[in-house]
């Protein structure tokens, strides 16, 4: 598939980037509608060249945030200043000073890739002589030179992605946000989008800011936020974030689980969760502890099975689980993310 061949190496490292002063700054910020609060009071900065990321199941307050930043939703409480400017009384400053990547697609499927980006160029007042090298760079950094003169319904839905993001830098912008850049699209081509950003991190030193409800996807971020019902529920790296839950998680199906989550509570003072049919639980030595469990169980229940049993290190999706009692993708993610797959076809044709 040529998309694929011409991507970048996977294998090339990501720098780690020096952490230097504060380009986005939220202070206290707060965003109602009507009697529901979709962000409450969230405080945090984001430093240039950082990949940062929001990370939070449906309704969060995820793309709420952006739109704040990025001066299209107005701000109930609270201070937001994006590259020195303030939101609320230097929007057009804030504007020329980002792009913006939105979580709904928005390019026009009946026009060619250039036709949209000259159309961005004219939207962003981009100065006439400059834009035909603007284009031929940003699509030369996304690799879509070779499928310039298509129309956009013609392409596939990583190409589209890719072409998003190519005109959210047609002006230059030093930070680059991204609702869900790669939500509906398959793994691999997922990981291809994050290719292409990092290696516009690279080369131009632009910030990243974007949301996500993948925890792979969040993996890539050198921060992130994990956000709740609006509320910044930890911050940190990831590394960092799957310290706090620390421990190996063991994860086992039985002929009982809820008898054996007794036992296991009563006899190891260990709380299991019982989700899905599975049992999940944290323990400090998984190596030490099975044998244990398993030598003990026939003597404590002799009619409880253990069917399986395995071992894993903390995820970030562990994190979210000890931080809110729940799983991320608790509602059925995978068919709201068809349903906006199907979406985006549909605007396709
Ligand atoms: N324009 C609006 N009017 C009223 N309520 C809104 C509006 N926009 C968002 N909301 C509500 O605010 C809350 C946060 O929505 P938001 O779109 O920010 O969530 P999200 O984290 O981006 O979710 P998703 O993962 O589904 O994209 C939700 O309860 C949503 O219904
Ligand atoms: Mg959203």
């Amino acid at each position: 598939m040529l998309e694929q061949n011409n991507a970048p190496n996977p294998a090339l490292p990501t720098p780690v980037q020096p952490v230097s002063s504060p380009i986005i700054e939220v202070a206290h910020l707060v965003k109602r509608y009507g009697p529901l609060t979709a962000v409450d009071n969230i405080s945090f900065e984001v430093h240039e060249g950082e990949i940062f990321g929001f990370l939070g199941p449906n309704g969060a307050g995820k793309s709420t945030t952006i739109k704040t930043l990025c001066t299209l939703v107005k701000p109930s409480e609270g201070q937001v200043k994006v590259a020195g400017f303030d939101i609320m009384g230097q929007s057009d400053a804030v504007r020329q000073q980002i792009g913006i990547i939105f979580q709904d697609p928005t390019l026009d499927s009946g026009l060619t890739a250039v036709e949209n980006l000259e159309f961005h160029c004219m939207m962003y007042h981009v100065p006439r002589p400059e834009r035909s090298d603007r284009i031929k760079y940003v699509l030369d950094l996304m690799d879509l030179d070779a499928h310039k003169d298509r129309l956009v319904k013609t392409y596939s839905g990583g190409m589209r992605r890719r072409l998003e993001i190519a005109r959210g830098l047609l002006h230059r912008p030093r930070i680059l946000f991204l609702d869900e850049p790669t939500v509906g699209l398959d793994p691999q081509t997922r990981n291809y989008i994050w290719q292409y950003v990092r290696r516009l991190r690279e080369i131009h030193k632009t910030t990243i800011f974007m949301t996500t409800h993948y925890m792979d996807e969040a993996e890539h971020c050198d921060r992130i936020a994990i956000i709740d019902h609006g509320v910044i529920v930890a911050l940190d790296t990831p590394a960092a974030l799957k310290r706090m839950v620390g421990e190996d998680q063991l994860e086992l199906t039985t002929s009982d689980n809820t008898l054996a989550a007794r036992i296991i509570e009563d006899y190891y003072k260990l709380s299991a969760t019982e989700r899905d049919d599975r049992l999940t639980l944290q323990v400090a030595e998984a190596d030490r502890f099975v044998p244990a469990l398993l030598g003990e169980l026939p003597r404590l229940a002799s009619n409880l099975v253990v069917n399986t049993l395995q071992i894993r290190k903390p995820t970030l999706e562990d994190v979210f689980l000890k931080l809110t009692g729940r799983l991320i993708r608790e509602e059925d993610e995978g068919k709201k993310d068809e349903r906006r797959l199907n979406l985006r076809k549909r605007r396709r044709l």
